[in-house]
This record gives structure tokens, C-alpha cells and sequence, in this order.
């Protein structure tokens, strides 16, 4: 695990952006792993501005969301495929194409069939190359609650009260409103992407910021099981390092 403390989350954006444009540069047919939430949004922005400038582009990517929430209105702004779709789509906004956005289907007849299909379908395009991520307050990455099996697949789960909670703040405030499940790639399914790059921003992270680096790995504190990858970057604001406690050592050997 690479861990980066930068001063600031627009300083964690402009390095994971970075990352994101060489991957492009070298492999144009990059399979990217994408996630929603407000963590990967900056650097959504810069990906959109170095299209913009003709510096990158996703126009040979396919991308993958980590999940959808079940039963949302297809035309519902906080969707997750509307959402990725205003980031990384419409308007050109880094060149990646409708087609090549694949989002779980959360409004299938049959979710759980729809979840392996998911699955399934990563692996025939060759798997993720790199998967960006967030994580939850929980220590969730997708949707992988705490307690969940180590080795799940996409599958259909249940949203804890405290995710909930966390993203009324997309609907209105009011968590009656959010989902009650979600279809997500499964933690052994986002530990077979080739790379790994989850950002962690804010104070609310940084109990799970501190179990992802430092603790056991526990199906508690989900995020753990990327302590097994050999390809992870990390990268953390101050905040959100803020209970690390071999911070110092973590700052040594990224600018070494
Ligand atoms: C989003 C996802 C979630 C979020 C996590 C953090 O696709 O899978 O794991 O990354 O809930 O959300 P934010 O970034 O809004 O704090």
C-alpha cells in the first residue's frame, strides 16, 4: 500500500487525476473502474479540463461503476449512472461513450441475476485496470458493508442506516428517500482490478483511514481486505490522516 498525505483534497485530486491521464496516455483501451460519491468529483474535474484542453482522452475506455442503488427512478438525478454519466459523459466530458459507461442494473427484473451478469461481464472485457475508490465512514469501498463475506462477488446487499444517513444529504436531506439496497461489486471483485487507487478526504474518514492502513483486516472494517492487494495507492488530505500513527514514515517513503 502506497499512502499519500497531501496538504489538501484538490492536492489528492491532481495526483489521482495524474495517475488517471498516464494510464490513459500508455493504454488508450484503459478498463477504468469508476465510483460516485463527492470523493472522486475534483478529480472528475480535471479529467473534464484535460479533455478540454486536449490532453486526455477516454474515447477507447470502457468504465465500470462500483454500484447502483436498487429500484431508483431510471431518470432519477442521483442515479448512479445519471451521476456518471453528467461526470464523465454528456456534453463529451472526457470522451468516454454512453455505450462504454457499464452500470449495475439495480432496476432489473432479476437483480441478483443482473449482479452475476455484472460480474461476469467485467471479467470478459479483462478485468479493471484501475479501480479509483472512496470509502465510507464505516470503512465501506462500494457497497460492501461491514460484515459482509470477504470474498463476495456483485451481489445485491442492504444499505446500512449510517450510509443512508450519509448521502440523504443527495436527496433532500431526507434519508426516507434514499435506497434501501444496492447492487455493488463485491470485495473479491474490486480485488481483482490490477490497480487500486482510493482517495479519503475530510475528517469524517479518518477512523477508517486508520483501520484501512493500520488495522487488521476484517470483514468490520471492509476497506481492510485492500492490505491483500499488491497494487494500492492511498491517497489522504491531513485531515483524514490525522490518526495514522506512522504518518511520518507513510511521508518518507512516498518522497523517496
Ligand atoms: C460510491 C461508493 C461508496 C463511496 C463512499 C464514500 O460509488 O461506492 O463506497 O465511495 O460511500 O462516499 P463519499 O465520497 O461521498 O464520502
Amino acid at each position: 500500500m502506497r499512502i499519500g498525505i497531501f496538504p489538501s483534497a484538490s492536492e489528492c485530486a491532481t495526483y489521482a487525476a495524474q495517475m488517471l491521464a498516464d494510464l490513459v496516455a500508455s493504454t488508450p483501451t484503459a478498463v477504468l473502474g469508476v465510483a460516485t460519491g463527492s470523493t472522486p468529483e475534483p478529480t472528475y474535474a480535471l479529467l473534464r479540463a484535460a479533455h478540454a484542453a486536449g490532453e486526455l482522452s477516454f474515447a477507447e475506455c470502457e468504465a465500470f461503476a462500483l454500484d447502483e442503488y436498487v429500484g431508483i427512478d431510471a431518470d432519477h438525478p442521483e442515479r448512479y449512472r445519471n451521476v456518471l454519466l453528467r461526470h464523465l459523459v454528456t456534453d463529451d466530458a472526457t470522451g468516454l461513450r454512453a455505450e462504454n459507461l457499464h452500470t449495475p442494473d439495480g432496476n432489473a427484473e432479476d437483480p441478483h441475476a443482473a449482479a452475476l451478469a455484472y460480474d461476469r461481464a467485467i471479467a470478459e472485457r479483462g478485468g479493471v485496470d484501475l479501480q479509483i475508490l472512496g470509502i465510507g465512514a464505516d470503512g465501506h469501498i462500494g457497497f460492501n458493508e461491514p460484515g459482509g463475506a470477504l470474498v463476495s462477488r456483485t451481489h445485491v446487499d442492504v444499505l446500512t442506516h449510517q450510509t443512508r444517513l450519509d448521502n440523504a444529504r443527495f436527496f433532500d436531506g431526507d434519508i426516507t428517500k434514499v435506497p434501501t439496497h444496492c447492487v455493488t461489486q463485491g470485495l473479491a471483485t474490486i480485488m481483482s482490478a490490477k490497480k487500486i487507487l482510493l482517495i479519503a478526504t475530510g475528517d469524517a474518514k479518518r477512523a477508517a483511514v486508520k483501520e484501512l492502513c493500520e488495522g487488521g483486516v476484517s470483514a468490520f472494517w471492509p476497506a481492510t481486505i485492500l492490505q491483500m492487494h499488491e497494487d494500492v495507492t492511498v491517497l489522504v488530505d491531513e485531515a483524514a490522516a490525522a490518526d495514522l500513527a506512522l504518518a511520518d514514515f507513510y511521508r518518507e517513503r512516498w518522497e523517496n
